[in-house]
């Protein structure tokens, strides 16, 4: 069992936990994630990781309620337990594999979306524990959404918030803000790195491959059981298949097929939307996360 050591209510229907969880904590790694289960019966919810204390034993994870089962999660508090916790899954972002000199010379934008926040923090924090200041832009859609304010303020070089409605900070959506900083305040950046709701990573895309600036995106929407075996997150990346959930979650977002990948998420939720998937794809169906029958 992992017991939860610390559950806490961020903003209207956005939790954060703390679980205590050795292993995990001992060798996760930013853009990875985990799979949670409640119990024996539980559904199994794949979550990026939003932060890891190696010397603690713990990971926290930050959840939007929107089903029956993460309705049911936001009601454990701590001194509950998970009965599993798997991971680290999925690949580690790019930054923590490839030569640090080199890293260490780009000059990175994040981009976080709502929740998205959450999976951005551990991407700042690793650029701040390694010397490197980075820009980041957390965009929400009124102020009692945003998330995570003071913690990213603690690991970001320069934070610029956004709102759609204007309640709190610059008033627009992260796109406007983008295309503010590169156009009109002279800024360069080498490497963007977006996450959040798909159509959000979606437009940002289509901005930074006009503005030429390299982007990368966190398909983590897309999962379903988060092991390679209910091809739910089957997507198109330049052209070739690739499953989040194996391959990423983090693609080359000029590279995705954004509109394939929404059009195949709405498909996947009904029945007669997973048999037809199960149809044409075939193997990729396996009926692992028990939503495929
Ligand atoms: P939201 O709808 O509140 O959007 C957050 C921000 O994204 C907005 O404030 C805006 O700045 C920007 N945005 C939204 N639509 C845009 C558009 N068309 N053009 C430009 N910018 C746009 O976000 P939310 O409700 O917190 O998001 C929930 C979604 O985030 C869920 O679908 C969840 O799956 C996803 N999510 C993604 C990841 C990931 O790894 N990519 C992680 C956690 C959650
Ligand atoms: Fe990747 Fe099921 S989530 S195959």
């Amino acid at each position: 069992m992992y017991r939860i050591l610390k559950a806490s209510r961020l903003a209207e229907k956005i939790f954060l936990m703390e679980v205590e969880a050795p292993r995990v904590a001992k060798s996760c790694q930013p853009g990875e994630f985990v799979i949670v289960k409640m119990d024996e019966r539980g559904e199994r919810i794949p979550l990026t990781i939003c932060d890891y204390n190696r010397e603690t034993g713990t990971v926290t994870i930050v959840f939007q309620s929107v089903g029956a089962s993460t309705e049911r999660m936001a009601r454990l508090q701590a001194g509950d337990a998970f009965q599993d916790f798997v991971g680290p899954l999925g690949q580690p972002s790019d930054f923590v594999k490839e030569d640090f000199q080199e890293v260490k010379s780009r000059k990175y934008l994040f981009v976080a979306g709502g929740v998205g926040t959450a999976p951005v923090y551990p991407q700042v924090k690793w650029m701040k524990n390694h010397g490197m200041d980075v820009d980041v832009i957390v965009g929400a859609k009124t102020k009692d959404l945003l998330i995570l304010e003071k913690e990213m303020e603690e690991v970001a070089g320069q934070l610029y918030i956004t709102t759609d409605d204007g309640s709190y900070g610059r008033k627009g959506m992260v796109t406007e803000v983008i295309r503010d900083l590169v156009e009109n305040k002279g800024q360069h950046y080498d490497v963007c790195v977006a996450i959040g709701p798909m159509i959000m990573m979606k437009f940002v895309c289509l901005l930074t491959k006009e503005l030429q600036l390299p982007t990368i995106v966190s398909m983590n929407p897309v999962m379903v059981d988060g092991t390679g075996m209910c091809g739910a997150c089957r997507l198109s990346v330049g052209g070739e298949v690739k499953f989040a959930c194996v391959d990423g979650p983090e693609f080359d977002g000029h590279l995705v097929d954004f509109d394939e990948a929404m059009k195949r998420q709405q498909i996947y939720k009904t029945e007669e939307g997973r048999a037809m998937l199960r149809q044409q794809e075939g193997e990729t169906h396996h009926g692992g996360c028990g939503n495929c029958g």
